[in-house]
Formats: C-alpha cells, structure tokens, sequence
C-alpha cells in the first residue's frame, strides 16, 4: 500500500477559496495533484489564488459564484461538468467577514439570517449542486469546515455555531444517504485558526491582549493553529486513503476541546 496522496485526475472545487484557510487548501489539493477550481465571491481574491497555484505548478481555474445563491451555484458547478471532491469552507460571517461577537439578547433575527445563509444554506446548496456527478461517477469526497463553537458551544457567537451545527449534522445525513456511491463526507471542527483577516481584526488594546492571552493557555499546544494545520486533514479526507472514513467530525484544535 501505497501513503502518497494522489488526487491525479480529480476536479476539487474549494468554496471562500481567495483567502485564509480556503486558499491553504487549495494550493495543498493542486501539489497533491488535482485540478482545483478556486471560487470566491470576490473574483480578484479567487484569480489571486489560481496564479499561485499555476505558479507552483498545479492546474487551477477560478469559478466566481456566491455560495448563498442556488441559482448560481447549480450553473456554476454543471457548466464545470461537476466535481468529484467539494470542500465547503466559505464561511465565518459571509461577505461581511468574519463573526461579530455579540451577546444573543442584543441580536435579532436579521442578525442571524448571514451566518445561516453562508455557513448552513451555502454547504446545502455547494453540496446538493455537487452530488448528482459524484453519483455517476461513483466516487466523491465532502469535506465541510466547521467550528468548535458548534461543538463545544461559545459565548456571543450563537446564531455562527448554531449554523455550523446545522451543516454538521446536514453533513452526517447526506453521509448515510450517498456512501453507497462510493462518496464519503466529512467535518472538520476548528479551533481559533490565525489567518491574516483574523490577526489584523485582533484588538491590540491591553484588554484585548490580555484576552489573547488567556484564551490561547486553554490550547494545550499553547499556539493558535495555521491555515496549513487545516489543509493536511482535508487533503487526506479529500484523498482515496480515507475511502472507509465517512460522518465523521474532526477536531483540529490544538487541544483546546478533547472528544472520544
Ligand atoms: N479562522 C478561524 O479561526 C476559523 C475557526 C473555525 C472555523 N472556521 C471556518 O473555516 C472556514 C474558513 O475560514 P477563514 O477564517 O479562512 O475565512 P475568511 O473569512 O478569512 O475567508 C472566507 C472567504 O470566503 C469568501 N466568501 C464569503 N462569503 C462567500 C460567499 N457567499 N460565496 C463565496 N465566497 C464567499 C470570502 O470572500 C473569503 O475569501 C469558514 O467556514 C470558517 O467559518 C474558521
């Protein structure tokens, strides 16, 4: 047996792929081997990364579509003939960035609609979009990227971790749907990942550096994680080596939470 990662041959659309930890996984999938298609809502973002990737050698094309739009996801995905691996990772707060902390008793339901939209309905819409292929083919991978507040639960960030909980469990159901297809899905949980949007929406306030601070001693490996911490799993869950792993939910977290 062989543990070389080959995705030779294999179309992978990564979803919010301009930036952060979309983009590690990208270039991680194309050095693997498989043609990626790189959407971002922001085509500039998603152009950027198709240059790195061709730049190093991989095969790489940008596919522009807004995730919480059906419509185009649908045309999007079957004129690229569909793919056989999709990995959801658009996420956080949507367009809008990243996840505002708020107490839930100061939101309302408008509030909540844009974490549901991008993190829930755009992983629904990517994912129905991408199955009828994956079924023909008989084969396919789902790899979604959600979050330990949807796990473990955290403080001003309700409507983000109920969402995120929604694709997991979303995920678990289209799991026993398609593995007869030869098509697994699976979750990975993240812990605080430091991606550039994120360290430069840190506050630098002493308040907030001391918070930083506090926070990163509940990770037992006492570093915030990478992007490229990320892009490893997925690639492997992306890859024929994972073919019998399938439902599952991964906590790549630096220890922060354990789970049997
Ligand atoms: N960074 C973290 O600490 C962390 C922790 C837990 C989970 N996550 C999850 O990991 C994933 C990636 O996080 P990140 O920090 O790299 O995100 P990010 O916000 O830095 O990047 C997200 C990308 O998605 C794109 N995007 C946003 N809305 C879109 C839409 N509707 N359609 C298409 N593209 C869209 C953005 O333009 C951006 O390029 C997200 O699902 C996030 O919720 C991140």
């Amino acid at each position: 047996m062989s543990f070389a990662i080959d995705l030779e041959g294999r179309r992978a659309l990564i979803t919010g792929a301009g930036q952060g930890i979309g983009r590690a996984i990208a270039l991680t999938l194309a050095e693997a081997g498989a043609a990626v298609v790189v959407n971002d809502i922001v085509a500039t973002a998603a152009d950027a990364v198709v240059e790195e990737v061709l730049d190093a050698g991989g095969k790489a094309t940008p596919l522009v579509f807004d995730v919480t739009d059906y419509g185009s996801v649908a045309r999007a995905i079957e004129e690229q003939g569909g793919v056989d691996v999709l990995v959801n990772n658009a996420g956080n707060a949507g367009v809008d960035g990243l996840v505002t902390p708020t107490n839930f008793v100061d939101t309302e339901p408008d509030d909540w609609a844009r974490y549901f939209a991008v993190n829930l309905f755009g992983t629904m819409h990517c994912t129905r979009a991408a199955l009828p292929s994956m079924i023909a083919n008989g084969w396919g991978r789902i790899v979604t990227l959600v979050s330990d507040a949807s796990r473990n639960g955290d403080a001003q960030v309700a409507p983000y971790a109920a969402a995120k909980a929604g694709a997991a469990g979303f995920c678990r159901s289209i799991a026993r749907e398609v593995g007869r297809h030869g098509i697994t899905v699976n979750c990975v949980s993240l812990g605080t990942i430091e991606t550039d949007a994120l360290a430069a929406a840190r506050p630098q306030t002493p308040e907030g550096i001391e918070r930083s601070k506090r926070l990163l001693k509940a990770y037992v490996v006492r570093r915030w994680g990478t992007p490229d911490d990320v892009a490893g799993i997925v690639t492997y869950l992306a890859s024929p080596l994972s073919s019998w792993i399938t439902g599952q939910t991964y906590a790549v977290n630096g220890g922060f939470t354990f789970s049997l």
